[in-house]
């Protein structure tokens, strides 16, 4: 089986990062990660590639005058690396409009809410704030406005009476690390596609179960 060969850029402390790694150690995973790259230096999410042997390397924005010379130079690292599909993971950066034209439909990202509620930063503090019963996750190809784009994958959990926002952050986190790589395997094995800016092509998904029937689709299939 050919593998889809995945790049990710992170910021920080690259969880996702260590999720979709131990992920590609499963047999039969559609996807292999060729290359990290992080803005910032000091990333932890750095170190989690190097213990994978995993190429990672830095491109820092703020050695770049604008911000379409820092995407061209990770678009040029990243298709030195034959990259096929990008993985956002944690990347704190808004990338340029050419920068999500040139991977258009080959760019994954991933927001702790179910979007379109809740985009953008603070997202923990916002859903509490509001009041809504259900918070979750999101994986949705990249599109130019921030955290839009066809949705992927959503995974839902309640907002607990009395939740704090690092007690529903840890949660949504721990669901995050579960969706992101059923995800990415839904899009490397091509089993999913973006139709009319809505993805489609799920085919025998079915929720197993109370628990599972949060999740849309089931995280049972695959992983
Ligand atoms: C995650 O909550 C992700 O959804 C958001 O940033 C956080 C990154 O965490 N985009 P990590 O670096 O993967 O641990």
């Amino acid at each position: 089986m050919k593998k889809t060969r995945v790049g990710v850029l992170i910021s920080g402390r690259g969880s996702n990062l260590q999720a979709l790694i131990e992920a590609g150690k499963t047999r039969g995973f559609p996807a292999e990660i060729v290359l990290v790259v992080s803005n910032m230096p000091k990333a932890l999410g750095l170190a989690r590639a190097e213990a994978a042997s995993i190429p990672a390397r830095t491109i820092d924005h703020k050695g770049f005058a604008s911000r379409e010379a820092f995407d061209a130079a990770l678009t040029e690292a990243l298709e030195a690396a034959r990259v096929e599909l990008l993985c956002n993971a944690g990347f704190m950066r808004l990338h340029s409009e050419s920068f999500v034209r040139h991977w258009w439909n080959r760019h994954l990202n991933i927001h702790p809410s179910l979007l379109p509620a809740f985009p953008g930063l603070n997202t923990h503090a916002r859903v509490l704030e509001a009041g809504v019963m259900l918070s979750g996750c999101t994986v949705h190809f990249v599109r130019p406005e921030m955290d839009s784009g066809p949705i992927v994958a959503q995974a839902a959990v309640p907002v607990l009476p009395g939740d704090t926002e690092d007690g529903l952050a840890a949660r949504v986190l721990a669901l995050e690390h579960r969706l992101y790589p059923h995800a990415l395997r839904l899009v490397a094995s091509g089993a999913v596609r973006v139709e009319g800016e809505i993805v489609a092509g799920l085919t025998g998904v079915k929720a197993k179960g109370p628990q599972t029937a949060l999740f849309s689709p089931s995280l049972d299939e695959g992983l």
